[in-house]
């Protein structure tokens, strides 16, 4: 169903930036009055003399449901540049496409501590590194999960990301993200989706910063259809935050198109500030979302709820029920459940887990084990589960335990149905803690084998047998 949104922007906060509400929406913002078309996207001339642009974000054809595109009307097009050049100095460590040639197949359970943000100068571009992903953006199929490190603004630059979406989840550090649509001052504890082909430039206004980035190939995000629960709750659509329009109409000798294409670098170089739409509508667009705003829904009986509960985002596959990648977060919430084992269940998963820690700590695991800043990869169908001590203090609490409140905390979760290969770099980090397994390998076995029932016996075994026949085995 489409949204048309033509309500007055929202302010958010002292000094934000002004935005637009609603996930999916179809947006008008003008910085100038009058500088939409009112009745046409492309006029012979457009208001003011500026040029019309289209930015697809999906094919022509898309079923409407689907159809992603907005209109931008700017001083210049973006086709104003020198050719694209190899950039040197590249980024070696950013991968779009995952081969035995590479990256590594790995399924032990890995996990990261935070890495510190070099002292040396880095921006956004050059703090971008690849953990791990699968598949190809050439084939439109596949992700990549990436981290950055890094401690000043971009400067007389842009970033465009030819390869997919970012989902950017920042964990130290506030973003200040200038965008062909607006600004977006983005802070941990809030994501921004950045969406393929869009021109952005990312300030660090308290330097030294960190966080967590999941790039798409050939889908965009959506919110989860909520089955059900109904018509309300998880991340609601009004949440959504787009920017307004917002441009500057200067010359900048030697400014730079930084566009990552194919995971390679490369530079165009323009005269101008890529910031110079004036007006734009339509529905592809950047957007940020508070991850406080998020309502949770988890049991309220028994038994710990499947993680899939929490999905703030998805990036939908062919195959219903089947995600490419969701983005899952583990809030604030109380834990009420009877007679029930609160901690995530151990299992093993076809879908493959990647997970940070924005602040806080992770109720499955020891507080100074999984920290903030740090990742764990648990690969296709590799076994994880609460660490010793925390199962351990669970089982000890018992039945009694009553409700209590997670709080103070905010984890989240990159899913994937397709298996991600791992960049050596991340392999061979100095931060890989290698005494991960040590957290499981303390579980010992509570095993015990009671006799109750007086008519069992034991057979030539030496095991008991009840009447009918069968073991009575029970944990203590
Ligand atoms: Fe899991």
């Amino acid at each position: 169903m489409e949204k048309h949104s033509h309500s007055l922007p929202k302010v958010v906060g002292d000094g934000e930036p002004l935005y637009l509400s609603g996930f999916g929406n179809h947006f008008s913002s003008e910085a100038v009055p009058g500088a939409l078309p009112p009745d046409q996207n492309s006029p012979l001339i457009c208001p003011y003399g500026l040029y019309a642009e289209q930015l697809s974000g999906t094919s022509f054809t898309s079923p409407r449901k689907l159809n992603l595109r907005s209109w931008l009307y700017r001083i210049k097009p973006s086709v104003t540049h020198e050719p694209f050049k190899l950039r040197v100095p590249s980024n070696g460590k950013l991968l779009s496409e995952f081969s035995q040639a590479n990256s590594s197949a790995n399924p032990t359970q890995l996990r990261w501590k935070p890495v510190d943000v070099p002292e040396s100068p880095v921006d956004f571009i050059d703090g971008l590194y690849t953990i791990c992903g699968a598949g190809s953006s050439f084939l439109r199929h596949g992700y990549a999960v990436h981290m950055y490190t890094a401690n000043k603004s971009m400067d007389n630059c842009a970033f465009c990301n030819a390869d997919g979406d970012f989902l950017i989840v920042p964990q130290k550090g506030r973003l200040w993200i200038t965008t062909e649509c607006g600004k977006l001052n983005v802070s941990p504890g809030e994501i921004v989706v950045l969406p393929q082909g869009f021109r952005f430039a990312v300030d660090l206004p308290d330097g030294p910063s960190r966080g967590y980035v999941a790039e798409i190939f050939g889908t965009h995000f959506q919110l989860p259809d909520l089955g059900p629960i109904g018509a309300n709750g998880l991340a609601a659509p009004r949440d959504f935050l787009t920017p307004t329009a917002w441009f500057e109409d200067i010359t900048r000798p030697g400014y730079t198109i930084v566009q990552k294409f194919g995971g390679e670098l490369f530079t165009a170089v323009q005269d101008f500030s890529p910031f110079n739409v004036v007006a734009w509508h339509g529905n592809y667009v950047p957007y940020k979302y508070n991850l406080s705003k998020f309502c949770p829904y988890n049991t309220v009986l028994i038994d710990h709820g499947d993680p899939s509960i929490n999905t703030v985002l998805t990036a939908p596959t062919d195959k219903p029920g089947v995600a490419l990648l969701d983005f899952v977060i583990f809030p604030p919430r109380w834990l009420v459940a009877e007679h029930t084992f609160r901690p995530p269940y151990y299992h093993r998963n076809c879908m493959s887990e990647f997970m940070g820690l924005i602040h806080g700590s992770y109720e499955a695991k020891a507080a100074d084990a999984f920290l903030p800043g740090g990742a764990s990869l648990h690969n296709c169908m590799s076994p994880h589960g609460p660490d010793t001590q925390s199962y351990e203090a669970t089982i000890a609490r018992g039945n009694d335990a009553g409700p209590t409140k997670l709080a103070g905390t905010m984890a989240f979760m990159f899913e994937s149905s397709l298996i991600p290969r791992i960049c050596q770099w991340a392999l061979e980090s100095p931060f890989m803690d290698h005494d991960y397994y040590q957290c499981w390998i303390g579980l010992r076995s509570h095993f015990t084998v009671k006799e109750t029932c007086p008519e069992s016996a034991s057979n030539e075994n030496g095991h008991r047998e009840t009447g009918n026949g069968s073991l009575m085995l029970s944990n203590e």
